[in-house]
């Protein structure tokens, strides 16, 4: 009898965990939300980056006391993930090389749930991010900066930030973070949910931070901005990579897509 009852319990167990899984398992569909519709999209197929979608960074000069030098070679499209490769070798006069694309006049939104399911390097020194820029000269950071994801890989806390001053180059900043126990081994979920009164930010569609809309921390509206996704390597932030640290590692970049609010479009 208890035998049986065991048995019946595992398979009750079993039927819930292949049905879980089969419906969180990485899906070419993309998800549809309640009123937003799909404006961008790159699910990485093929073997190639598309490059209507991306520019790829080749830059030799370093913000936050930066290591790494971004090379386009370091990203790659492979078997339906983009992977952005942090190499420790020598180039120039930089001990690491990475990678580093933005869709700058090729994809920029204003407003929007802009989410992208990645899995991270992880290691002291490794600073994986997704962010947002606006289409301007503007100085920094008079028109704003959205950070989608931070991690500064040595531990699984992600962060979520918005950068805004009146002031050229003075930081202002908001933000907030999460542990995200699995960032290394799975892919998770990162987006943002941004409209002229807040921005939202989320993992695996679960919030953990949002701003409001005020006079010190004005939501950008006018300003189109672009996507950013690269690995840096050292900074000022998380510190430089230790002897524990491992090259190479890839930030892996399953799917990036952006949706607009059905009344907004
Ligand atoms: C690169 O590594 C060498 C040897 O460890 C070191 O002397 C040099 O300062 C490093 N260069 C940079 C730009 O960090
Ligand atoms: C936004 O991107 C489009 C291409 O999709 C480009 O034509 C436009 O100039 C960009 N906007 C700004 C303000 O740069
Ligand atoms: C994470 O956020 C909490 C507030 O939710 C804050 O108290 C804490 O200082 C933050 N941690 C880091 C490392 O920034
Ligand atoms: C990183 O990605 C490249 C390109 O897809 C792949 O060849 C390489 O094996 C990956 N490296 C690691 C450490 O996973």
């Amino acid at each position: 009898m208890k035998l049986y009852i065991l048995l019946i319990f595992t398979t009750i167990i079993v039927i819930i965990k292949s049905s879980t899984s089969s419906s969180s398992s990485s899906s070419n569909e993309p998800i549809s939300y309640n009123g937003w519709e799909l404006v961008f999209e790159d699910e990485f197929e093929g073997n190639t980056l598309n490059i209507n979608n991306w520019n790829p960074i080749f830059q030799s000069y370093d913000y936050n006391a930066e290591l790494e030098i971004y090379l386009p070679e370091n990203i790659v499209v492979d078997n339906g993930y983009l992977n952005i490769m942090s190499k420790k070798e020598q180039y120039q006069s930089h001990n690491y090389t990475s990678g580093k694309l933005t869709s700058s006049q090729r994809f920029n939104t204003t407003f929007g749930r802009i989410e992208v399911s990645a899995k991270l390097p992880i290691g002291k020194g490794y600073w994986p991010a997704i962010w947002m820029m606006p289409e301007t000269d503007a100085c920094w950071p008079l028109a704003g900066e959205i950070d989608i994801m931070e991690s500064i890989g040595i531990d699984d806390l992600i962060y979520g930030t918005f950068h805004f001053s009146e002031k050229c180059g003075v930081n202002g900043q908001e933000g907030g973070n999460v542990t995200v126990p699995t960032f290394n081994q799975d892919f998770n979920l990162y987006s943002v949910i941004w409209d002229e009164n807040q921005i939202i930010w989320m993992v695996n569609n679960v919030q953990y931070f949002q701003i409001k809309n005020s006079d010190i921390f004005p939501i950008p509206s006018t300003i189109p901005f672009y996507i950013i996704l690269n690995t840096a390597v050292g900074g000022d932030w998380g510190g430089y990579p230790d002897e524990q640290t491992v090259f190479p590692q890839n930030f892996t970049i399953d799917y990036v897509r952006a949706y607009k609010q059905e009344s907004n479009i």
